[in-house]
């Protein structure tokens, strides 16, 4: 019997109308991805995915991390219905419309900071890193990028050339943009400096204001630092507060333009509207996607005032701001607001004693962290190495889906807890009962 009612698993996995989709999948569609689990979804509401047998799956990874009010929310769908009544497209770099103009103005007050600020609109988050990185350069007339061991930006050349998750993701494509570089960031539970948070001083650092910038990339050639506030695809490491204070620090001290990527932090995830404001900072630049908009293709760059400014003509994009996800993204900004960002700080309190209850009781569960309801279930093949067990994730993962629980990875051997944030108490307590029943098997 499922935990709660909203699983009901009726056929065996994959069913065989799945089964059949799966093979012509093969055959028709690019596989550049090898996928976790052989889920073939029909609908989804809410927290629910109903796959094409009838299955019905609870929804822990969001469309990574993507459909923050759940899957076609009432009020998103009844705006995205209205809004492509009136108008599709126009092209917001050629002609004006008000749903960008509203959009533009609820994102800049919202930012973090009390500089005022302006938006850029593009359609994904890949594509919004590209406009942070070309921005940076034009206003700072400098060429250099400084990223992470461990981030990931997207995959486009610019957005890839940051990225530094996962070897794969950059094998065969180069040579990257030049005069990127890339520095350690604060994942404490695997140290890269082999220190221990209680005592550290963000000795991590040193190797970005000792080494990089006395060797390979003096600081006044640097355009941007560029930050994910919470490692997202790297592990859902949450720095400690004063490893993104000294980084502002260093950045301005330098005239260096802090860029925070909030692609996966952003629209109320961690419990704050933006991860920074966790922080106390205040980025030069922000870039944002995914939960912006429910699951519309549509991602911002949100700059302060003086920077954001473009050579006429030098930058823009076609479908950038488009008036139907900019209406889902309004949408998704009010019920964010009317409570959803309060739930996700609730519900990610309830999920990380709840999961540390299970990592008292399960020796393979190395570390829980997280904030709100961003949170990383290491997996590990000892305690006191921490080596990572990415194939006991593969087996998680599975029999997790076959219970009729939908989990994504993140890292290399975490479990990622990512539902949408309308998420309830019971179904997060489904969850980790579902997670004690797989882990006890494995
Ligand atoms: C922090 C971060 N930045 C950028 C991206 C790229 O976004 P997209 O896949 O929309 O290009 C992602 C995607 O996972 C991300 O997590």
């Amino acid at each position: 019997m499922s935990p709660i009612d909203a699983i009901d698993i009726r056929t065996s996995l994959p069913g065989p109308r799945a089964k059949a989709l799966l093979e012509r999948e093969q055959t028709w569609l690019s596989q550049n991805y090898v996928k976790d689990y052989p889920l073939v979804v029909e609908r989804a509401v809410g927290t629910t995915l109903i796959d094409v047998d009838g299955n019905r799956f609870l929804d822990f990874a969001a469309g990574i991390a993507v459909c923050a009010t759940g899957h076609c929310h009432p009020q998103v769908v009844a705006a995205i219905q209205s809004q492509a009544e009136r108008l599709l497209h126009l092209c917001a770099i050629d002609f004006s419309y008000p749903h960008v103009i509203d959009l533009a103005e609820r994102l800049a007050a919202v930012a973090p900071g009390p500089t005022r600020k302006k938006v850029y609109f593009a359609n994904s988050g890949a594509e919004a890193v590209e406009t942070a990185i070309k921005l940076a350069r034009l206003r700072t007339g400098r060429q250099k990028v400084v990223g992470f061991f461990g981030a990931f930006h997207g995959r486009t050349m610019g957005a890839v050339s940051l990225t530094a998750s996962k070897a794969v993701q950059r094998r065969g494509y180069a040579p990257f943009l030049p005069e990127v570089h890339h520095t350690h960031y604060a994942t404490c539970y695997r140290c890269p400096v082999n220190r221990h948070p209680d005592t550290c001083s963000i000795d991590c650092l040193d190797l970005l204001e000792e080494t990089l910038f006395s060797t390979i990339a003096p600081p006044d050639e640097i355009a941007a630092i560029v930050v994910e506030p919470i490692l997202g695809e790297g592990g859902y490491h949450v720095p400690k507060r004063e490893f993104l204070e000294r980084l502002a620090t260093i950045a301005g001290d330098h005239g260096i333009l802090l860029v925070a990527d909030e692609v996966q932090t952003g629209f109320g995830r961690t419990g704050r509207l933006f991860a920074c404001e966790h922080f106390g900072i205040e980025p030069d630049i922000m870039v944002l996607a995914k939960g912006i908009a429910s699951g519309m293709p549509i991602s911002a760059v949100v700059a302060k005032e003086e920077i954001m400014q473009w050579r006429s003509g030098g930058h823009g994009s076609t479908f950038g701001g488009n008036p139907v996800s900019c209406a889902a993204a309004m949408a998704t900004l009010d019920l964010l607001e009317g409570g959803l960002i309060d739930n996700a700080a609730d519900m990610g309190t309830h999920l990380l004693a709840g999961l540390r209850e299970l990592q008292s009781r399960h020796r393979v569960i190395g570390d829980v962290r997280g904030l709100g309801l961003m949170i990383a279930v290491d997996l590990v093949k000892d305690r006191e190495t921490r080596e990572p067990d990415h194939e006991l994730l593969d087996r998680v993962l599975h029999r997790a889906f076959e219970k009729g629980l939908a989990l994504l990875g993140c890292g290399t051997s975490c479990i990622r807890i990512a539902p949408p944030l309308v998420v309830t108490k019971a179904e997060a307590d489904a969850a980790i009962a579902i997670l004690d029943s797989v882990l006890s098997g494995t």
